[in-house]
């Protein structure tokens, strides 16, 4: 059995880097959803539809564990699928997202208990951050910024151009006009590490950027360590495949900016 990593895009190609270095031993299937990305602008229903039959071809393929590597389809999916599809059709399966192990790692970073958070608007939209942040520690007061012009920048490989910043200036402007105090942000999207360089630019220096890579990659080892019976269940080749609902050249060469290297992915129908 495989771990699966599942993202709308490219964007969980960030997360999978550092899934993968951190647990290079476990096989792992990408799938990126590129011929309907971005989920972002999607309603509730359409990011659950898309979003199940991602997860439920990801389990005809043999997958134990799936990673949701996107925050939009962990904001509005996660729960109903892991409630509804999981218990009724595959009770031994898992469905993990990345949302609250992020909300838990932001104790120790504020200090003002404001914290930022960049997100699509879908996330923005379904309040999660806010709701799951506020469970844990309802001292710390969460400002949320909707970027719905980053996802398609990243998408179409702009995100290193001189156009792109405008749009990370403009929505941190925004973000940092609703509440100055803030001293932690969130990227809470997945393709947003891709902007790093320019989020950084933009942003006061004294403001800690969080990243969701290493935790989601420490949430899901530790999460192995507290479930022999799954961990025991996934094989360990250390392989990787990469599938996409788009062509594969198409993939191939975005992927390979993005991962830095070379890759051979593989189409994937979901009918
Ligand atoms: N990477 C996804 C996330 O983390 C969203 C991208 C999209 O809008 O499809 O939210």
């Amino acid at each position: 059995m495989k771990i699966g990593v599942f993202d709308s895009g490219y964007g969980g190609l960030t997360i999978l880097e550092e899934i993968r270095e951190r647990l290079p031993q476990y096989d792992y299937i990408y799938l990126g959803d590129n011929a309907r990305t971005p989920y972002g602008t999607r309603s509730f229903e359409v990011v659950y539809r898309y979003t199940w039959q991602c997860v439920k071809k990801l389990f005809e393929m043999d997958c134990q564990l799936i990673i949701l590597a996107c925050n939009t389809a962990s904001a509005k999916a996660l729960r109903s699928i892991q409630q509804n599809e999981l218990i009724q059709n595959y009770p031994n399966r898992r469905v993990l997202g990345v949302i609250r192990p992020t909300a838990e790692s932001i104790d120790e970073l504020t200090k003002t208990r404001i914290v930022g958070l960049v997100a699509t608007d879908g996330t923005v939209q379904s309040n999660s951050y806010t709701l799951e942040v506020g469970k844990l520690f309802p001292d710390i007061e969460v400002v949320n910024q909707a970027c719905p012009m980053w996802v398609p920048l990243i998408e179409n490989n702009e995100h290193l151009s001189d156009g792109a910043d405008f749009f990370v200036k403009k929505y941190l402007d925004q973000l940092l006009a609703k509440n100055g105090a803030i001293d932690t942000l969130i990227l809470g999207c997945t393709h947003y590490p891709l902007l790093l360089q320019k989020i950084k630019h933009y942003l006061p220096e004294h403001i800690n950027i969080v990243t969701q890579g290493t935790i989601v990659a420490d949430s899901l080892a530790d999460y192995l360590r507290r479930h022999p019976e799954t961990e025991q269940l996934c094989s360990k080749g250390g392989n990787i495949q990469f599938l996409t609902t788009e062509s594969s050249e198409k993939f191939q060469s975005s992927a390979s900016i993005f991962l830095k290297k070379a890759i051979k992915a593989d189409h994937i129908s979901l009918d």
